[in-house]
C-alpha cells in the first residue's frame, strides 16, 4: 500500500473519531513525517465554540508530540464535502515547512482530491 493511501486510511479512520455535536461536520487528519511515521488528529469541538480544534492540528500536536520529530512530508485532511484548511491550520502548517504536501480528500469518494503545499495555500506568511 503506498504511503498516501495509509495516509488516506489514517485519516478516515481519525475522522470516525470525531467530536463534532455543534458542526456535525467531521474532518479527520494525518501526518507522514520523513522518518515514515503516520500520526492522525481529528476535529474536537467545544461549548464554548471557539475553543474547538481542527482536525489538521490535532494531528500535527500528536505527531510533535509523540515523535519528537518535526519533518512532516505529507498532510491528508478527509471531510465530506472536502475540505480545505482554515487559515489558523495554514498558519500551523506553515510553522513546520512551507513544502509540506496538503492532499484534502472527500472522505466519501476518496478519487476526489486536491492537492497543494502549505505554501500554496498561505503565501507570503509571517514567521520569525
Ligand atoms: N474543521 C476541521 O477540522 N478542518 C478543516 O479543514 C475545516 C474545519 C472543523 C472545525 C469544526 O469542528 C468543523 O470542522 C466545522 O467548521
Amino acid at each position: 500500500m503506498t504511503k498516501v493511501k495509509q495516509l488516506i486510511d489514517s485519516a478516515l479512520a481519525a475522522r470516525n473519531m470525531a467530536y463534532a455535536p455543534y458542526s456535525n461536520f467531521k474532518v479527520g487528519a494525518a501526518v507522514l513525517l520523513e522518518n515514515g511515521e503516520i500520526y492522525s488528529g481529528c476535529n474536537v469541538e467545544n461549548a464554548s465554540y471557539g475553543l474547538s480544534i481542527c482536525a489538521e492540528r490535532s494531528a500535527i500536536c500528536r505527531a510533535i508530540a509523540a515523535a519528537g520529530n518535526r519533518s512532516i512530508v505529507t498532510m491528508v485532511v478527509a471531510a465530506h464535502p472536502l475540505a480545505t484548511p482554515c487559515g489558523a491550520c495554514r498558519q500551523f502548517a506553515v510553522e513546520f515547512g512551507t513544502g509540506i504536501q496538503i492532499i484534502s480528500v472527500d472522505a466519501i469518494d476518496t478519487s476526489i482530491q486536491k492537492t497543494w503545499t502549505s505554501g500554496d495555500l498561505l503565501p507570503e506568511s509571517f514567521s520569525l
